[in-house]
């Protein structure tokens, strides 16, 4: 009876584990997949957070207008790290497009590269400054900012919210003034520091419009202002398709007296920077390098490019 009894418990009893371990991986299964479940649905909802946010600031983005820098540059020692210093500062600009036109026959190896792996929204023109109007005493980069705007009259239209400001390679901008200018509604205005051989410039302000000029040179021109310290909204560009920094006739430091007088009066100024009171962008202008031992041949064994 009794042998009987443990046959019966020993032919059960592996069954009866199988059946207990069975239970138990189909628990913990559920178990598991109970938690994936979980995890994967917060996942989810957070995807899905991720999305919305994303949506929502890429309609603000369409919504902000965009500010297109026109910089004019041509082949020399500094250029790289001159457009290096720019881009790190674009890079950081919501809908920002920057258009660089070269001063050359064609687009250079050096920009086309640097501007490929800048990060930045780009447009790469160049255009060749006869060589009659490169002496001193000539306005310079004339005919490449003229270039730069009729691309934008030809690539944009009445329906492109936009603000247009003249980013020369050897000043320095600050984040806040991208910002500053975004808000343009026809031509605003701020002070330049590091200019005119002051401190700073920058227009007057009375009562929130712009009455004068604080400069140390020419203070009688009509627009007294560097060409770093204005910006014009894209439409005033399109509506004024004459336009144009001018050649004939031009001296320098006229131009931007005499591009301004195209299209705005110094009483429709819109002051920016707390009313022309704060600095946001420096004339640096990158010290002459000394190149007085480079070798007149090539003498390192690989090619540099500098
Ligand atoms: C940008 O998005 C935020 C959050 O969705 C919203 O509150 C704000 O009004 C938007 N701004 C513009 C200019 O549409
Ligand atoms: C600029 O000045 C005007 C008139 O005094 C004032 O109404 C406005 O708030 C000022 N703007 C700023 C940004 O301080």
């Amino acid at each position: 009876m009794k042998s009987l009894f443990y046959s019966r418990f020993f032919i059960l009893l592996p069954w009866v584990l199988i059946v207990i371990i069975m239970i138990d991986i189909d628990t913990k299964r559920s178990s598991v997949r109970n938690t994936a479940h979980f995890y994967l649905s917060r996942l989810g909802s957070a995807q899905r957070e991720v999305r919305t946010v994303q949506t929502s600031s890429a309609t603000n983005r369409t919504v902000l207008p965009t500010i297109y820098a026109i910089t004019p540059t041509y082949s020399r020692a500094v250029q790289k790290a001159e457009l290096t210093r720019l881009a790190n500062t674009f890079r950081q600009v919501p809908q920002f497009h920057w258009i660089v036109v070269e001063d050359s026959n064609a687009r250079t190896e050096l920009v086309s590269r640097f501007l490929a792996r800048s990060g930045v929204q780009y447009t790469h023109l160049h255009i060749f400054t006869p060589r009659r109007f490169k002496r001193t005493g000539m306005p310079r980069a004339t005919e490449q900012r003229n270039a730069a705007l009729g691309w934008l009259r030809m690539h944009r239209s009445s329906k492109d919210n936009g603000v247009v400001f003249f980013a020369d390679d050897d000043n320095t901008y600050s984040l806040e003034l991208f910002e500053e200018m975004r808000s343009t509604r026809r031509v605003s205005v701020w002070p330049v520091g590091l200019v005119g051989g002051r401190r700073y410039e920058r227009p007057l302000v009375e009562k929130g419009k712009v009455v004068g000029w604080y400069t140390g040179w020419r203070a009688d021109r009509p627009f007294a202002i560097d060409m770093a310290g204005f910006a014009v909204n894209l439409q005033v560009i399109l509506a004024n398709p004459r336009a144009l920094f001018k050649r004939r006739g031009a001296k320098p430091g006229m131009q931007e007296s005499d591009f301004l007088k195209q299209i705005t009066r110094v009483e429709d100024l819109e002051p920016k920077a707390n009313n022309c009171t704060q600095v946001l962008v420096w004339h640096t202008r990158t010290e002459k390098v000394n190149l007085g031992n480079e070798p007149k041949r090539h003498q390192d064994s690989v090619f540099i490019e500098v």
